[in-house]
């Protein structure tokens, strides 16, 4: 039996973390993944480029049952922290858009950078075997991983969400938190593209047209692109209504967020030969579906009153849904460990001291664009001041 201060479970963004930082502060830690190498996720991140924190970065661009849980987290470990972290590696960088930064280079950066991070607080990695039992006894965790059994006082489950399982995601944070009494909040595929029904086929005949919208899932609104597919609808703005969508709901979209009240009746005015498709400045493709849909050809046969009621429709557009492509396309989970039976300083369980639990695994979900990854730094840094 090997023992250390604070076992890990996961070498992923969370739990590299808060491994290098709790070894930096003098503990002797272990990382432990089933995984061959470390932080897989982290390399396919951001096109290969880890979109790796956002500037805007606020506990109300997370969902969580408890919308204040993040805050602590986020607060004492800040993107700009991150920052630092990475320009004292040499790791050059920019920002996209909306507060979204990226490594010029490439993602391995990131994970080599966290890599050189462990190393320095002499953190043990030990990767490519399956984890076995996990036990807890006389205020001692042992973990079977492989042929050994590790001990120590703390165990961190970093083991991240479900989505992406062909990169070795699983649901194992769950049965840890739920076996030592943590509630779960229902795990759900976010970051998610959505798929529509049969009656909304048109639209799948547009796959691959893209553009700027505003889409809406109850009272969250995203103005980014939308991008119409084979089997329903992705892109940005639909990724980000998709965490907050649920079953049996509508989306709405508007296909024109830039244009001023009464625009159609004002270009039929102007220009009363021209036809609705060429009036919405779309591409032709779906303006030509949008308007063969709403049954308007050329503007100036149509009634002031028939304008208004398209102009409303094409702000609000009602998809309905029928799922989700699923975990197996998701970029994150909604739900996880619920943050109820956790302290939000230390990431720590409530009732069983040495338990903690960070990042994905927990129900705290970020919007797209560097969010989580913030997440995955501050909730492992919380955890690694306490062990
Ligand atoms: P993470 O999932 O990274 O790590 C968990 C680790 O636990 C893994 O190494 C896994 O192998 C291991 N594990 C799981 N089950 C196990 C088991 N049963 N036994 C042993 N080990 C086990 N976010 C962002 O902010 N910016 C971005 O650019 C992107 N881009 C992006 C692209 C794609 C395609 C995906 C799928 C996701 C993103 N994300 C993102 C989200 C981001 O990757 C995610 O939120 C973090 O990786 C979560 O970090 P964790 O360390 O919590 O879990």
């Amino acid at each position: 039996m090997e023992t250390f201060d604070a076992i890990v479970l996961g070498a992923g963004g969370a739990g590299l973390m808060c491994a290098a930082v709790a070894g930096q502060r003098g503990r002797r830690v272990v990382v432990l993944d089933h995984a061959p190498e470390p932080g897989r996720k982290i390399l396919i991140s951001g096109g290969g480029r880890c979109n790796f924190t956002n500037r805007d970065a606020a506990a109300d661009r997370y969902l969580s049952a408890n919308p204040h849980f993040a805050k602590s987290a986020l607060g004492r470990y800040t993107a700009a922290d991150f920052v630092a972290l990475v320009e004292r590696h040499g790791i050059a960088w920019h920002e996209k858009t909306l507060g979204q930064l990226f490594c010029d280079g490439s993602a391995r950066q990131i994970v080599a950078m966290l890599l050189d991070e462990a190393a320095a607080g002499g953190v043990t990695i030990r990767l490519g075997e399956p984890l076995g039992e996990v036990g807890h006894a006389d205020g001692v965790f042992t973990v079977r991983h492989g042929a050994r059994t590790l001990a120590a006082p703390a165990l961190v489950i970093a083991t991240g969400g479900p989505s992406i399982p062909k990169l070795g995601a699983t649901g194992i944070a769950y049965d840890l938190a739920r076996r030592f009494g943590l509630k779960v909040v229902e795990p759900r595929p976010a970051l998610v593209p959505l798929t529509l029904p049969g009656e909304e086929a048109l639209f799948r005949a547009l796959s691959g047209v893209a553009t700027p919208v505003v889409a809406r899932a109850g009272k969250a609104a995203f103005a980014e692109a939308a991008l119409f597919t084979h089997r329903g609808l992705s892109g940005p703005a639909i990724l980000q209504v998709s965490s907050y969508w649920r079953h049996g709901e509508a989306i709405g979209i508007d296909f024109r967020p830039d244009a001023a009240p009464g625009w159609l009746v004002a270009a039929k005015r102007a220009r009363p030969r021209a036809t609705l498709a060429g009036a919405l400045a779309l591409p032709a493709r779906l303006a030509e579906a949008l308007a063969e849909r709403i049954g308007v050809g050329e503007l100036g046969a149509a009634s002031d009153r028939a304008l208004a009621a398209a102009e409303a429709r094409l702000a609000d557009w009602r998809f309905h849904p029928d799922g989700t492509e699923g975990f197996a396309k998701a970029e994150v989970t909604v739900g996880g460990i619920a943050t109820g039976g956790l302290s939000s300083k230390t990431m720590a369980a409530r009732h069983l001291p040495g338990l903690y639990a960070i990042g994905e695994a927990v129900d705290v979900t970020g919007w797209l664009g560097g969010y989580n990854f913030q997440w995955a730094w501050a909730s492992g840094w919380a955890a690694a001041q306490a062990l």
